[in-house]
């Protein structure tokens, strides 16, 4: 399936999709990378693995339906049939969203639907969580709330600060979401009235 990944800064989880779908036998091909920041260190890596890249920043746009309306237009001159959202720091229109829905997903560093929003790592920290982990989930207009794909869980351990434990949660990131994003890509994974049905594995 023909994917387009999102994202705004070091792309690290772009990086571990381009590498997934490099085994031929991956189900999903990253066929573009769409930044809204020109500086994304993301970027320099996706052209330097010979992906196209498109940055499509929102104060060149008059107002936010505008900016969605480029994103969309470049999703659809991607020929995307899937949306990956990594890294990416801006809340997508209702409409844009309600396009894609079923088809866009995104990553979250935390167990939701606990810590919602950012600072998760420093936030479970604080509430003295034992573990934490990270969540792939279908993008609904609500942020960090549509039906979850995959978890992964990683403990919490004496001593750790906010850097070691998002170190981490960003290694089982990298692993959660090509295995997430290689289930929907597959059909085993997809979102139908509002819940996600996993296919049974045989
Ligand atoms: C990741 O922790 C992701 O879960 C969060 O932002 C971070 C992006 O990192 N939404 P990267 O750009 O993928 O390296």
């Amino acid at each position: 399936k023909r994917t387009v990944v999102l994202i705004s800064g070091r792309g690290s989880n772009m990086t571990a999709l381009i590498a997934a779908a490099s085994d031929p036998a991956y189900p999903a091909e990253i066929v573009g990378v769409i930044s809204d920041r020109v500086n994304a260190a993301g970027l320099g890596i996706a052209a330097a693995r010979g992906i196209p890249t498109k940055v499509i920043v929102r104060s060149d746009h008059a107002s936010k339906e505008a900016y969605d309306g480029a994103i969309d237009a470049a999703l659809v001159a991607f020929n995307a049939e899937i949306v990956a959202l990594a890294g990416y720091l801006r809340i997508l229109s209702r409409g844009l969203v309600e396009k894609w829905q079923g088809r866009m997903l995104n990553i979250h560093p935390a167990l939701l639907p606990a810590f919602k929003g950012l600072d998760t790592h420093a936030r479970a920290l604080r509430a003295g969580m034992r573990i934490h982990g990270c969540t792939v989930h279908f993008v609904t207009p609500e942020m960090d709330d549509g039906p979850i794909i995959a978890q992964a869980a990683v403990p919490v351990m004496v001593g750790d600060n906010e850097d070691t434990l998002a170190a981490r949660v960003l290694k089982a990131e990298h692993r959660l979401y090509a295995l997430a994003l290689g289930l929907v890509a597959d059909g085993k994974a997809r979102m139908e009235g509002g819940r996600t049905v996993l296919a049974h594995f045989a």
